[in-house]
């Protein structure tokens, strides 16, 4: 019995610790997520990746086409900060964390098919394991942007920001506006 006691306790030991007596007590986290999941896509989620999307892009002005991307040590360097924030922002998503504060309305809340802070948290909460996969699949397509980075490669940091960009989207269309309104080609309305 002793000895179970003591396995429990070094287990427990990288997980919360034993009382002096050697009793198992409860995991303790050491982390506080103050922030709701809105607060993060604000403050972390869509700045970073706005800046990664930035980074490799393409502007057509009236002088004719203008193609971005990081040439110096110095611009990859800032595209790589936004990389790592980007993917441990995912990360924060990981953590249970409330969907909004108060009476905090989410963004697009007048669209029709906009789901409400209470029906996001529902769906969370119905399966718990499939958000954290979807924020597993931000974090490894923002690492991605991070391996393009420090291969000075810029095209392949283009393919991982589309691979940004589907993640957000799975992630949004399954919790934020699951009941989208398609926009429909002209071309395909009045036929059968
Ligand atoms: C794991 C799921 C998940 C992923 C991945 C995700 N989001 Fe979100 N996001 C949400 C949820 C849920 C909401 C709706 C609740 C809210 O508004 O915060 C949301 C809302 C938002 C909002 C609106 C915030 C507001 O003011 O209400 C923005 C902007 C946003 N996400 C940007 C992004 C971008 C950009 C990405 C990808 C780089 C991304 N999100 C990836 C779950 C996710």
């Amino acid at each position: 019995m002793r000895n179970r006691i003591l396995a429990a306790c070094l287990l427990l030991a990288t997980l919360g610790g034993c009382a002096r007596d050697g009793a198992p007590t409860a995991a303790v986290s050491p982390f506080e997520p103050r922030a709701s999941i809105q607060e993060v896509m604000q403050s972390i989620v869509d700045p970073s990746a706005d800046a990664l999307w930035e980074a490799v892009s393409t502007d057509v002005g009236p002088n004719g086409t203008e193609e971005h991307q990081p040439r110096t040590d110095a611009e990859w360097l800032a595209v790589r900060r936004y990389a790592i924030a980007l993917a441990e922002g995912a990360n924060l998503l990981s953590q249970p964390r409330a969907v909004a504060h108060g009476a905090a309305t989410l963004e697009d809340a007048h669209v029709e098919g906009i789901n409400d802070a209470a029906q996001v948290r529902a769906a969370i909460d119905a399966d718990p394991a499939a958000f954290t996969a979807h924020a597993q699949a931000l974090h490894a397509a923002a690492r991605e942007a991070v391996n393009a980075i420090d291969a000075r490669d810029a095209r392949r940091l283009l393919d991982a920001g589309e691979r940004v960009d589907a993640a957000c989207e799975a992630c949004h269309t399954r919790y934020w506006y699951p009941h989208d309104v398609k926009p429909v080609w002209p071309a395909k309305l009045g036929k059968p």
